[in-house]
């Protein structure tokens, strides 16, 4: 068979499918722009991993040996954490693994999917991959969700809503009021908590009295594991069961679990390193609002969404974008979107205090010569 023909077996949906667009490797950039970065733009932990952590891994015996495909300990050490039944935890490859899961419980080719865009781009990427329908029903203006919207547009062939809160990129979190809203509508409901302990708000509580409800959580952000990708779910028992029943059987991997059992005995070292990070965040939006340009939102996450004003009327290319690239040039990484809405913003994640400066520094220099 060549190649055309085997080509033409691929899913129609995946055949012309555009890839997640990544952030790229600080090693890859570091020799590409022969200097140190401040890296800024993937909500990464400037703090690192705990030390506890590290001091495992170094000492863990058993990476020969499988990972346990029911992940006792970590459930457990998890437990003890969230105050969640083991039961009702189930771990993943980051997140993420636990999105497509949750996607493949639940969505068969052509189900509706809803979305509230602007936001984590891992929902689309994942439900057309699973070959669900997405359906956008775009925030109002300000970022706030529109939940009548999603209301509205919910069908027959509506399965699932994904709401991320803290919302990447906007930094804003949901009411327990907007999501009752949406579990009434007989649909599963996902919240997305990846920046949860940055925040001020949770929903967990409330999957004990909806079993439409999955709450996502992840090790990357607060405890500074995104490279080892640990996530978990908090959800009714028996949809945890069916969670653990169609996982690859080895999706956490030895290292990264034994790397979140650490950090789940080193909390208050990484939740000291958490309020340093929201007082950064704090620092930096100021430290952004002092431009007369510039027009943070307020954020519950490591990062602040930013809106860029137009330098002048020629916006083939956006003052955002150009801000990006000449902040790229002195080593600085922030993240700019090429999508609806977002063209005219930069989301920065907050750095260390010299990050911080470094970038308000850049970015008076920067303008000046756009
Ligand atoms: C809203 C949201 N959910 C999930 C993730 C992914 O988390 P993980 O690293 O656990 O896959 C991110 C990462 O940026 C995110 O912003």
């Amino acid at each position: 068979m060549d190649i055309d023909r085997v080509g033409r077996l691929i899913r129609p949906g995946l055949a012309s499918m555009r890839g997640y667009d990544p952030v790229e490797p600080i090693d890859v950039l570091e020799r590409e722009l022969g200097r140190r970065i401040v890296k800024l733009d993937g909500n990464e932990n400037p703090y690192l991993s705990s030390p506890r952590a590290r001091v495992v891994l170094a000492d863990y015996p058993y990476y020969h040996i499988y990972p346990d495909p029911l992940q006792r300990n970590l459930r457990e050490a998890l437990s003890r954490y969230t105050g969640f039944a083991a039961q009702s935890i189930v771990c993943g490859n980051g997140s993420d693994d636990l999105i497509d899961l949750v996607l493949r419980l639940f969505v068969r080719e052509g189900d509706e999917v809803l979305n509230a865009p602007p936001t984590f781009g891992m929902y689309p990427f994942l439900v057309t991959v699973c070959g669900g329908q997405l359906v956008d029903v775009p925030r109002r203006d300000g970022f706030a969700l529109d939940i009548d919207g999603l209301r509205r547009a919910v069908t027959e062939r509506t399965r699932l809503v994904f709401i991320a809160s803290p919302n990447n990129p906007t930094g804003d979190v949901v009411t327990a009021d907007e999501i009752r809203q949406l579990l009434e509508m007989d649909i599963v409901v996902a919240v997305d908590e990846a920046y949860f302990e940055f925040g001020s708000r949770t929903v967990a509580d409330m999957v004990h009295d909806y079993a439409n409800l999955f709450v996502l959580r992840t090790f990357s952000k607060w405890a500074g594991l995104a490279g080892l990708r640990v996530g978990y779910c908090l959800c009714h028992e028996r949809l945890a069961s069916h969670l653990l029943t169609i996982k690859q059987p080895y999706n956490v991997n030895v290292a990264g679990e034994a790397a979140a059992i650490a950090s789940l005995e080193d909390v208050e070292y990484l939740l000291a390193n958490v309020e340093r990070l929201k007082r950064e965040r704090e620092r930096l939006s100021s430290g952004l609002a002092s431009f007369p340009f510039l027009h943070p939102y307020p954020s519950e996450a490591n990062f602040v969404l930013c809106r860029v004003s137009e330098k002048d009327t020629d916006i083939t290319v956006t003052a955002a974008r150009r801000l990006r690239d000449g902040l790229r040039l002195r080593g600085i990484l922030v993240r700019f979107y090429e999508s609806e809405g977002l063209r005219d913003c930069l989301r920065i994640s907050a750095g260390l205090p010299k990050d911080t400066d470094a970038l308000l520094n850049a970015i008076g220099e920067v303008w000046s010569e756009l």
